[in-house]
């Protein structure tokens, strides 16, 4: 394990989306601990609250009951102030469809992330981070599928946040691509320290993870220890 410090922790978490007279149980007495630049995957399947589960973690949703601690302090109780403070200084998102500004250019796409935030980085580092320097002026139907998500990857990392939240980033990507995003978001999880939390469906890419976290009818019902994880090129799917 990376480190023993638990950088952000779910207690004990329910979530009840009501809607009428219908109320769906997304997530079931979720608990988890997130140790400090870990690689953490979150596996399950479709309806079975993983995305519910990282936008907890982000700090988009709130839980109907338990607590969620990041370095100590409670979100769950969290200001709506404060709770946004926390979203800019310490997440990242990445998504599947990459959710780019069609509008403006990779390099703007990355700015937009960077205004009102405290020490963010050079927009262009960012981009060159992930490998998309030399496309800084392309719009997003300029860019392939990869590279329109190694944007949003800049984008993710150019607050510098501690934790990196990804929603199957590969899901829209072919084998080779989704090999290339996966070893950039490993590379980052390394060298830059970054806590990573990343949603699959897919087994093989689980191995990749330090730690997988099976979820089910929005349970949280086991977590692995991935003996070695396996290097993207040894994944097979
Ligand atoms: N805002 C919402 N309002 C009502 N129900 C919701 C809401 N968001 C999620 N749900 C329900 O909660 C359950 C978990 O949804 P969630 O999106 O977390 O699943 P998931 O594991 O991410 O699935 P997928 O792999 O298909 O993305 C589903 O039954 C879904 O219909
Ligand atoms: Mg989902």
């Amino acid at each position: 394990m990376p480190s023993t410090e638990v950088i952000l922790s779910i207690q004990s978490v329910s979530k009840i989306y009501r809607m009428g007279e219908v109320s769906v149980a997304a997530l079931r007495d979720a608990s988890l601990d997130i140790y400090d630049g870990e690689f953490l995957i979150v596996a399950g399947p479709s309806g079975s609250g993983k995305s519910t589960l990282l936008n907890h973690i982000g700090g988009i949703d709130r839980p109907t009951s338990g607590t969620i601690l990041f370095l100590g302090n409670d979100l769950s109780r969290a200001s709506e102030a404060e709770l946004t403070e926390y979203r800019r200084a310490e997440v990242g998102f990445v998504f599947q469809f990459y959710n780019l500004i069609p509008t403006l250019t990779a390099l703007e796409n990355v700015q937009v992330a960077t205004e009102i935030a405290r020490d963010p980085l050079d927009p262009l580092e960012a981009l060159r981070l992930t490998g998309l320097e030399n496309r800084a002026d392309h719009f997003p139907a300029q860019l392939s599928g990869g590279e329109q998500q190694r944007v949003s990857i800049a984008r993710a990392l150019a607050r510098r946040p501690r934790l990196i939240l990804c929603d199957e980033p590969t899901g829209a990507l072919d084998l080779e691509t989704s090999r290339q995003i996966l070893g950039l978001l490993m590379e980052l999880n390394q060298k830059l320290k970054k806590t990573i939390i990343l949603i699959t469906h897919n087994n093989a890419i689980a191995q990749l993870g330090h730690r997988v976290a099976r979820i089910r009818d929005g349970a949280i019902h086991t977590v692995e220890v991935t003996a070695v994880p396996k290097r993207v090129e040894e994944i097979q799917w």
